[in-house]
C-alpha cells in the first residue's frame, strides 16, 4: 500500500453557507494500482486530489504516504513522491516560458540545482519531439500539451500521478492516446495513479479498481470489471447508463 486515506472531511465556506465537499472519506492506493474515482459534478472528486496534494488542508482526517501521515507542511520530498496533472493542460504552464523551462524549472525546484533533466528521452518518453519543447504552452495543442504536463510530472520521478480530469479537454482519439501513454508510463515505471473522471467510460478503460463518489462520500468501491458490468448501487447504475446513452 502506498497511500491511505482514513476519514478525510472538507468543509468550505463558514456557518449558514457552509458546504461540506468532503464527509469523511476512506480508501487505500496500492503499489502500481491505478485507481478511477468517479461520480457527478460537485461530489468532491476534486477536492479529494486537492487535499492529498496538499493544495488544501482537510478539516479532519489522515493521509498516509507510504505509512507516514503527511501534514500541510510538505517536503520536497512528498511534493516529488505526487505529481499532479490537471485537466487545463495549458494553462498548468507558464504562459511565456518555454515548455524547456518550465520542465527545468521543475526538475531543479524538487531535485535541487544540480539535477539532470534529458529533454530529447523525455519528450521520446511521452511521444514528442524535442523540439517542441522550444515552444510556449500557446503554440502547442491541448493534446500536446498534455503530453508534457505528463513529462513535467515524470521527470522528477513519482510514484503517484495524481489526474484531475486529464483528458476532459480533449477529443475522443487523443483522450485515448493519452490513457494509453498514463498506462503505459505506470507499467514502466511502477508509478500508481489516482485518475479523477466523471466519465466512466474513460475510467473503465484505464482502472484497475473504480471509487464512485457521491455528496462527498463513497457510495460504492470494487474492480473496474465489476463496477461497469455488476454495479451494486442504483446511483452507479444511473452513472453507467449516461454513459451509455451518449
Ligand atoms: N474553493 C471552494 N469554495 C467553496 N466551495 C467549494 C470550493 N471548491 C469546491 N467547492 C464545493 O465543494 C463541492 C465539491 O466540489 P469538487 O470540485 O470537489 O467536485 P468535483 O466532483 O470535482 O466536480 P466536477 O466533476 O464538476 O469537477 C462542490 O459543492 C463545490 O461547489
Ligand atoms: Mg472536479
Amino acid at each position: 500500500m502506498i497511500l491511505e486515506v482514513k476519514n478525510l472531511s472538507k468543509t468550505y465556506g463558514e456557518k449558514q453557507s457552509e458546504n461540506q465537499a468532503l464527509k469523511g472519506v476512506s480508501f487505500s492506493l496500492n503499489k502500481g494500482e491505478i485507481l478511477g474515482i468517479v461520480g457527478e459534478s460537485g461530489s468532491g472528486k476534486s477536492t479529494l486530489l486537492k487535499l492529498i496534494s496538499g493544495l488544501e488542508a482537510p478539516n479532519a482526517g489522515e493521509i498516509l504516504l507510504k505509512g507516514k501521515a503527511l501534514t500541510q507542511k510538505r517536503t520536497k520530498e512528498d511534493y516529488r513522491t505526487m505529481q499532479m496533472i490537471f485537466q487545463d493542460a495549458v494553462a498548468s504552464f507558464h504562459p511565456r516560458r518555454t515548455i524547456a523551462a518550465s520542465l527545468w524549472e521543475s526538475v531543479r525546484s524538487l531535485l535541487g540545482k544540480d539535477a539532470k533533466l534529458d529533454l530529447k528521452e523525455l519528450s521520446e518518453q511521452v511521444g514528442l519531439s524535442e523540439e517542441l519543447t522550444g515552444r510556449r504552452p500557446g503554440s502547442l495543442s491541448g493534446g500536446q500539451c498534455q503530453r508534457f504536463a505528463i513529462a513535467r510530472a515524470i521527470s522528477v520521478k513519482p510514484e503517484i500521478l495524481l489526474c484531475d480530469e486529464v483528458t476532459s479537454a480533449l477529443d475522443v482519439s487523443t483522450q485515448a492516446q493519452i490513457m494509453e501513454l498514463l498506462s503505459k508510463i505506470c507499467k514502466d515505471t511502477g508509478a500508481s495513479a489516482l485518475f479523477v473522471s466523471h466519465d466512466l467510460a474513460v475510467v473503465s478503460n484505464l482502472c484497475d479498481r473504480i471509487l464512485v463518489m457521491k455528496d462527498g462520500l463513497i457510495v460504492e468501491e470494487g474492480a473496474a470489471a465489476q463496477i461497469i458490468q455488476n454495479p451494486k448501487e442504483a446511483y452507479t447504475k444511473k452513472l453507467i447508463e449516461s454513459v451509455m446513452e451518449i
